[in-house]
């Protein structure tokens, strides 16, 4: 007699199915759209050397947060929420970045805190995120310059806290 599952077993089997599905849509979908890099005006903005500086060198820079709000807005806001609200977006909220260094009070850890999360940051950002195959988000290494990674990080500081 040839091996049948009962019943009751046709439902999850389905499920996960469609689940794979949907999955490898969402993959082929990632790798199907490449990243191209934002047509923003970066004039005003001081450049800046081909080595990676080990934090943001345009932090408070009110030029360099609006170029890099319009970059943002460009490549980053149909996954992290326009303007970086990502209250309601499908990737993190990356006003959230760095808030455990609010809690450090020596300067020279704090500042060695804000140094890790500007590396984090351009880390994320140049290599993106893939996780078990699937990306989750595209690598932007060749695509953006120093100067609007660091463009965009000083726009998302200058956002302020997340909601909670
Ligand atoms: C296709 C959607 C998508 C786009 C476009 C995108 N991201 Fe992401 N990003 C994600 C997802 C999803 C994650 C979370 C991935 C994970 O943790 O596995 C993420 C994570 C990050 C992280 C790490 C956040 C954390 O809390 O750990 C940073 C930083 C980041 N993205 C910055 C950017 C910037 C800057 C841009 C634009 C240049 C951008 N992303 C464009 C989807 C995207």
């Amino acid at each position: 007699m040839p091996f049948a599952f009962p019943a009751r077993h046709a439902r999850p089997h389905a499920g996960a199915r469609a689940l794979l599905a949907a999955l490898l849509l969402a993959a082929t979908h990632a790798a199907a759209a490449p990243p191209t890099a934002p047509a923003v005006d970066s004039s005003g903005l001081p450049a800046l050397s081909a080595v990676w500086a080990e934090q943001n060198p345009y932090r408070g820079n009110e030029r360099a947060a609006e170029v890099g709000r319009q970059a943002f807005n460009q490549a980053c806001a149909s996954c992290h929420g326009a303007d970086a609200d990502g209250a309601r977006a499908p990737a993190p909220d990356l006003r959230r970045l760095g808030r455990s260094c609010r809690r450090v009070t020596a300067p020279q850890w704090r500042q060695r805190c804000v140094e890790d999360v500007d590396y984090y940051f351009r880390k994320s950002v140049m290599q993106g995120k893939v996780k078990a195959g699937i990306e989750h988000m595209p690598p932007w290494e060749g695509v953006l310059s120093p100067e609007l990674v660091w463009a965009i990080r000083t726009f998302v500081e200058s956002r302020g806290r997340a909601p909670r």
